[in-house]
């Protein structure tokens, strides 16, 4: 395994699945001292509830410690600190760096910063590596499998980077994606090269019925209103109760959260709804994350 975690593409599919079985065993014994005596940094510029929490609770049940922040204003970056500086000294600190941050490739710059282990926790609209392997965990447990798989994407695939890093890591995987979104907030070229180039089955719509009644999974995604650069939205794109009435009986919807108005509140009661449970897989999968990625021996 790579020192880092910035790409999801730092991980082939064989250490992707190590770690969802690493993540099986966290999910029934909670309590483990792999990591004692460790110091995880967690370093938010943006702001979060599931990644930073989640990280941090995984780094306590692990016997480690947690040192950071949780939001760029109470760091010497508005001082004028350069990110480079901040993550050179933190990585002194600290056995691991968890960085969320506005820019695109921040974390990339981060690991050149410091010898420190750096993992994406987000970095603008680009990727979020560690919730990609929430989602391929919560998609293996609800299912039992992902390979064979239909999975139907919607929302913002523009600027969603939890689309970008999830598409990435499925493409190592026999599935069929449905996309659906505004024309506006397609998915970028890249990725519909690199699907191509993959010979992964897709398609891409704009009606949502249409898209999700063959889907095992249905992955739904909020608009990200903080990065849209002038886009006009003519549909608002929302997940209703209604809509789910010819759909498979197994299938299950995610969303990596927060949702805003997409995900109708109703279907919170019904067998579909399966996102609280996603987040809370958050914490052994990234207990995984952080047990594959610092072996005791390297603290
Ligand atoms: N899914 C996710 O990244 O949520 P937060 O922004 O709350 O961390």
């Amino acid at each position: 395994m790579k020192q880092d975690l910035l790409t999801i593409e730092d991980l082939d599919r064989k250490e992707i699945e190590e770690i969802l079985h690493k993540a099986k065993e966290f999910c029934e014994r909670r309590e483990r001292n792999d990591l004692r005596g460790g110091v995880l940094a967690s370093c938010f510029f943006e702001p979060s509830t599931r990644t930073r929490l989640s990280f941090e609770t995984a780094m306590l049940r692990l016997g480690g410690s947690v040192i950071g922040f949780s939001e760029a204003g109470s760091t010497s970056s508005q001082k004028g600190e350069i990110l480079e500086d901040t993550m050179r000294v933190v990585g002194s600190f600290a056995d691991v760096i968890v960085l969320r941050h506005f820019e695109a490739g921040a974390a990339k710059k981060a690991a050149k910063a410091t010898k420190t282990p750096v993992v994406n926790a987000g970095d603008g609209a680009n990727e979020h590596p560690s919730q990609t392997l929430v989602d391929l965990f919560t998609v293996w447990i609800s299912q039992g499998k992902i390979d064979g798989l239909r999975l139907a994407i919607m929302g913002d695939l523009k600027y969603g980077r939890t689309v970008h890093s999830l598409v990435k890591a499925l493409s190592l995987y026999q599935v069929k994606i449905d996309f659906v979104s505004p024309k506006e907030l397609t998915l970028p070229e890249d990725l519909k090269e690199m699907l191509k180039g993959k010979d992964v089955a897709c398609s891409y719509h704009e009606d949502i019925e249409a898209a999700i009644k063959d889907a095992d999974v249905v992955y739904t995604t909020r608009v990200q209103k903080e990065r849209l650069q002038g886009e006009v939205l003519h549909h608002r794109y929302v997940l209703k109760k209604e809509m789910l009435a010819g759909c498979r009986h197994n299938m299950k919807i995610l969303h990596p959260l927060p949702r805003v108005d997409e995900l109708d509140r109703e279907i919170d009661h019904t067998p579909f709804a399966y996102y609280f449970e996603q987040a809370q897989y958050g914490v052994p999968v990234r207990m995984a994350l952080l047990a594959s990625l610092l072996k005791k021996e390297k603290i």
